[in-house]
């Protein structure tokens, strides 16, 4: 519908916005002055016990100098009763006794059909509420006190019963004189296929009349009194009244309920949100009948920014919810999203109100679930990654998904997210005391405890580690494009000093896309000590990669190798400890200088072994890689090793 030039203008000045506001709020007389139409009042749109919303009659404007709410009378309608704007302008303009302008006579005459059908309907609401009161209803009504819903219940929500007959309602609507076309329009009765007199759509059915956001009846479930009829709940069809799709049960009052701050709750069924609504959770709707289409997603999104998604807790509720997540990705926005609140195993919110109460569902509220986590859970829960391509199966799964964002911000939130949980998903775990490398096992690459603890270690054997670890390190935050190709092995840092454990999860967090610049990002977030820190290492600032940032190939065949390396080492280095805790964990020097020759021993022969089948020999133009140039560390590392035995 569109407004006729002047209209908002004279709706305006025939509005007095004081009358407006006065509704809502009690006037401070000693600040305000009527006369010159200088108003004032605590605030309506938040709590507050001193006056700091004014308003400017004459302007027509109002102003909270507490929380800066503002706006004209159409704003403060809008704002207060939870109504678009053309709502807003049609209250104002009913008050101010303006007409609201005619629609096109085509639109003016599906308006009066329309207008047609909802009588009938309402008629029909009227009926169903009458039969509800006879004999013939008795068991229906035992059924609904038996579900705990009291008179006024029944009232409050225009509960009533189709007899269980043919023609009941057709025969009394017609009575009226309702014309046939109406009632079969309004899809409350069926032609007969035997050339007999329609037949009613509902019979021996508890009927919920549903009313659209403005409140006309357009539609009715109806729930079966026999148990074994095979639908236990027949909606309307789809008539010209009645969208599916397009429309929420307990829509008007929820939305009334929400814009006086109660949380936008979505459940299942009718009976969850009048149990809902009658205890206190009056911004409840259900979906009729069908799982949630785009449209009611954005009718959710009018009335409150997150709604809560009440799941009831069992598989078919689950598997709902993950399609909601689909099909609600690619529309978020800012305040503009959804929660899950999973109910406990096997009840539904009406069955959690009767067992537990108000305070149950309140508390299940409460934990209600951001969809990024409930995208997480779907993704991950009851699997299994101990592989780095299970690992990479996950990364796609959730990179397609968040790529249904469009919202480019949204995106990048969620994508951090997402970084966040799986960073607490595989950060490296320590290994349970106890659980050893053995010869046959893939060693496990942190380090164990008792590695840690030993003799070895608190001699100084741990530094080879760490200077490797270094190395890697930096070698990464120079190239932050090898991060994603190198995860396992980064994962698999065991990282003693925590500056290298810093800057270990910071590529780990970051590691599902590459930021342009990693080094940047660092020290954003870990200010510059780290960085320094490992760059002021002499055996880091000499390692050739380091020294050459374009090198990309370089870089990647020097982690690749050093991996390699810490992982021979620290293989043995486990075993050696195990062979020295065996000895009774007092073992003397000797001993252990003996057995600590002996790793090295190993160790030196499995690097070598390492090098020769390293990955990388070539460079990506043919040439042969000195390797000398990779190995400035090694070198290093010769010459200041093992020059003596250790003592303690
Ligand atoms: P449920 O089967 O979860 O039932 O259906 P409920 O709401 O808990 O009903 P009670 O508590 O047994 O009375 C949830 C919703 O699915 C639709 C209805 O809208 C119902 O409220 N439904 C269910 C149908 O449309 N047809 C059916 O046969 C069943
Ligand atoms: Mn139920």
């Amino acid at each position: 519908m569109s407004l006729p030039p002047g209209f908002l203008d004279e709706l305006r000045s025939r509005t007095s916005l004081t009358q407006v506001v006065g509704r809502k709020v009690m006037w401070d007389a000693r600040k305000s002055n009527q006369g010159k139409g200088d108003m004032w009042a605590p605030c309506p749109f938040h709590q507050e016990k001193t006056a700091s919303f004014h308003v400017d009659d004459r302007k027509g404007f109002y102003y909270c100098f507490g929380c800066h709410a503002k706006g004209d009378a159409i704003g403060f309608v809008k704002e207060t009763e939870n109504v678009s704007f053309m709502e807003a302008v049609e209250i104002l303009a009913r008050e101010a006794g303006m007409t609201m302008p005619a629609r096109d006579p085509k639109a003016q005459e599906k308006a009066d059909r329309r207008t047609q059908l909802a009588e009938v309907m309402e008629q029909a609401v009227q009926f169903f509420r009458l039969q509800l009161r006879t004999g013939a209803a008795a068991a229906a009504r035992d059924y609904l006190a038996g579900r705990g819903l009291s008179e006024a219940a029944l009232e409050r929500w225009e509960i009533g019963f189709a007899p269980d007959a043919w023609q009941a309602l057709w025969d009394h609507l017609r009575g009226k004189g309702v014309e046939e076309d109406l009632i079969l329009a309004a899809g409350l009765a069926k032609p007969s296929t035997k050339g007999k007199k329609p037949y009613d759509t509902f019979r021996n059915r508890i009927m919920f009349p549903i009313r659209d956001a403005r409140g006309r009846a357009i539609a009715f479930g109806g729930r079966a009194m026999d148990p074994t009829d095979n639908a236990k709940y027949l909606n309307s069809p789809e008539t010209e009244l009645f969208d599916k799709g397009r429309s929420l049960y307990n829509h008007g009052p929820a939305r009334t309920a929400a814009g006086k701050g109660q949380p936008l709750i979505v459940a299942e069924g009718y009976m969850d949100v009048i149990a809902l609504a009658e205890a206190g959770f009056g911004a409840s709707v259900a979906p009729l009948g069908t799982a949630i289409t785009e449209t009611q997603l954005q009718l959710l999104w009018r009335i409150a920014p997150e709604p809560i998604i009440a799941l009831d807790g069992d598989t078919a509720g689950l598997r709902a919810a993950m399609r909601l997540i689909d099909l609600a990705l690619p529309l978020l926005e800012a305040g503009q999203s959804l929660r899950f609140a999973i109910m406990p195993e096997g009840l539904d919110p009406d069955d959690l109100l009767r067992a537990k109460g108000p305070q149950a569902v309140q508390a299940v509220l409460d934990q209600a679930i951001p969809m990024v986590r409930l995208l997480w859970q779907r993704e991950t829960e009851g699997k299994n990654f101990d592989s780095p391509e299970r690992k990479a199966a996950l990364d796609k799964a959730l990179r397609e998904k968040i790529k249904l964002i469009r919202d480019p911000s949204i995106r990048q939130h969620y994508g951090q997210e997402i970084k966040d949980l799986r960073w607490q998903l595989f950060r490296p775990q320590r290994s349970a005391p106890g659980k050893s490398w053995s010869p046959g096992r893939k060693p496990s690459l942190a380090p164990l405890p008792s590695t840690k603890s030993s003799l070895l270690v608190a001699a100084g054997e741990g530094a080879e580690d760490q200077m490797r670890e270094a190395v890697i390190l930096a070698a990464i935050i120079a190239h932050p494009t090898i991060a994603a190709e190198f995860e396992a092995g980064i994962e698999s840092l065991a990282c003693i000093d925590p500056d290298h454990r810093a800057l270990r999860d910071m590529i780990l967090r970051v590691a599902m896309d590459t930021p342009d610049d990693l080094h940047a990002e660092i020290e954003a977030q870990l200010g510059p000590v780290p960085l320094e820190k490992l760059h002021g290492l002499r055996h880091v600032a000499i390692t050739p990669c380091i020294r050459n940032p374009g090198d990309v190939d370089l870089a990647q065949m020097t982690v690749a190798e050093e991996l390699a390396k810490l992982d021979a080492y620290r293989g043995l280095m486990a075993e050696v400890a195990e062979a020295v805790e065996d000895l009774g964990g007092e073992a003397d020097e000797a001993v252990t200088w003996r057995l600590s020759q002996a790793a090295e021993a190993r160790n030196r022969a499995m690097r070598s072994q390492q090098e020769d089948k390293a990955e990388y020999d070539l460079g990506d133009n043919g040439a042969r890689i000195n390797r000398d140039e990779r190995n400035a560390l090694d070198d290093l590392l010769g010459k200041i090793k093992f020059s003596k035995p250790h003592t303690r």
